[in-house]
């Protein structure tokens, strides 16, 4: 292995993240582990060089305080009792704390500031290896940042024993089905399946416009296609998961309640039995775009902005219709490209268009015509819970209105969107 590492064993913390990350930043590796892991489980983690017992307010559970097993204090390595109810360790300062932490984790633990990515996939390709053996694995690869940093570090570990498959249902944006074949086909070379299934999705879509209905639809008839392309495939034991550390986090822990139960491939029937293989779920998202970068993604798809799983079919509101699916595509296609001209790629957090369910009459080679609108949307923020809006020039608003309604068939006026989160939510459905 080429990387220390620093154990945080939780105790009811709500800062064992910020903890990892603050031992991060002084360049050594840190991972996080429920209060019950076992002695012979902890043995079995490379490199542990300190274990800091990481409680907090969440400490009793169900009326009884927890602790480690007494095995854990027998490990020879320094254990740190932190405990933020009574005495802090850490001073609130952050340079107090750095110093502090940089005490314990280099003067009393030994450790070497020897964390960064390439020692990360290194060892992410030893673990991977050993968990696997020669056996087959599985991937639903989206081309989303967290599938596609996956799949490039499962292609490097190994090869062809992985098999992605990429499910196009249809309510992607304009060139990503084809970003995807050629970065994991053609370039790594990799065991790809493409399933071409928008007319399917489309099919089972027509004529619903409950947002809800419409996400449930495009979520179970994922799953469908991915377990059809699974049960044609023999031998496969594993299926890899882009699972990060965020993730975990909303998913609740030992001792902290879940935010939103997360579900990525989840769903499949009992019978599809597979191990997981999750190599990023101990990485946060800067740090998933950092391996993907030492990985050889390309920045477009490494620093893609986030983009809903139900995709364009929450972006055509009501009933999805084909000749506004396709408008809602073009016009996002003009969006996209006028903000890279603009220098705004990558940094707003999320742009796109909306076509709404309702035409307006316009003037079209000097005729009254009834066509739709498309609606523009910018917005920027941390955490998605709440958000501003960007503010864009007028020259760039006005180009991208004359682009889209010269350009896009079927549509006649451009709307910008001012609403901040709240009172709107960053979606319009
Ligand atoms: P809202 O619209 O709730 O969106 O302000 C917050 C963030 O979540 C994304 N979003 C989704 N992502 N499945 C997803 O994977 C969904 O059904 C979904 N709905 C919204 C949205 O794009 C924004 O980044």
């Amino acid at each position: 292995m080429k990387q220390d590492m620093i154990l945080i064993l939780d105790l009811g913390s709500e800062e064992n993240p910020r903890l990892a990350r603050e031992i991060r930043a002084l360049g050594v590796y840190s991972e996080i582990y429920p209060h019950d892991i076992t002695a012979e489980e902890l043995a079995a983690l490379p490199n542990v060089k300190g274990i800091i017992l990481n409680g907090g307010p969440n400490r009793v559970v169900g009326g009884q305080e927890i602790d480690v097993s007494k095995e854990i204090y027998n490990i020879p390595v320094p254990v740190l009792l932190a405990d933020h109810k009574g005495d802090r360790p850490w001073p609130a300062d952050p340079d107090a704390r750095r110093e502090a932490l940089s005490n314990f984790v280099f003067g009393l633990c030994g450790a070497q500031a020897n964390w960064n990515m390439d020692h990360f996939i290194a060892d992410q390709v030893e673990l991977i290896r050993r968990q696997v053996g020669d056996k087959k694995v599985l991937l639903a690869l989206s081309g989303g940042v967290d599938s596609s940093v996956v799949a490039a570090l499962l292609i490097k570990a190994i090869g062809k024993q992985l098999t992605c498959v990429h499910v196009n249902h249809g309510l992607l944006r304009q060139g990503e089905p084809e970003q995807v074949v050629e970065v994991f086909r053609n370039q790594m070379d990799a065991n790809l399946i493409y399933v071409d299934a928008a007319e399917r999705f489309l099919d089972k879509l027509a004529g619903v416009d409950n947002p809800e209905r419409k996400r449930k639809i495009i979520g179970t008839e994922f799953i469908r296609v991915f377990e059809e392309e699974a049960r044609k495939l023999e031998g496969i034991r594993f299926l890899a998961q882009g699972t990060i550390y965020p993730d975990i986090i909303e998913s609740g822990t030992k001792t902290v309640k879940a935010v939103k139960s997360h579900h990525n491939v989840g769903g499949l029937p009992d019978d599809l039995d597979f191990e997981l293989v999750e190599p990023l779920k101990m990485l946060f998202k800067d740090e998933v775009r950092a391996c993907g970068t030492a990985l050889g993604l390309p920045d477009s798809m490494v620093y893609r902005q986030p983009f809903p799983g139900p995709g364009l079919g929450v972006r055509c509101l009501g009933a999805i219709t084909r000749d506004r699916l396709e408008a809602v595509r073009a016009s996002d296609t003009i969006l996209r490209e006028e903000f890279a001209n603009h220098g705004l790629q990558g940094r707003v957090w999320q742009y796109f268009t909306v076509i709404p369910d309702l035409k307006s009459v316009g003037v079209r080679d000097n005729k009254r015509a009834d066509e739709w609108c498309v609606i523009l949307r910018a917005v920027n923020t941390v955490d998605a819970m709440t958000a501003t809006i960007e503010e864009l020039p007028f020259p760039l608003l006005q180009k991208i209105t004359a682009r889209i309604t010269s350009e896009v068939k079927g549509v006649n006026r451009v709307l910008y969107d001012l609403t901040p989160k709240p009172t709107g939510t960053i979606e319009w459905e």
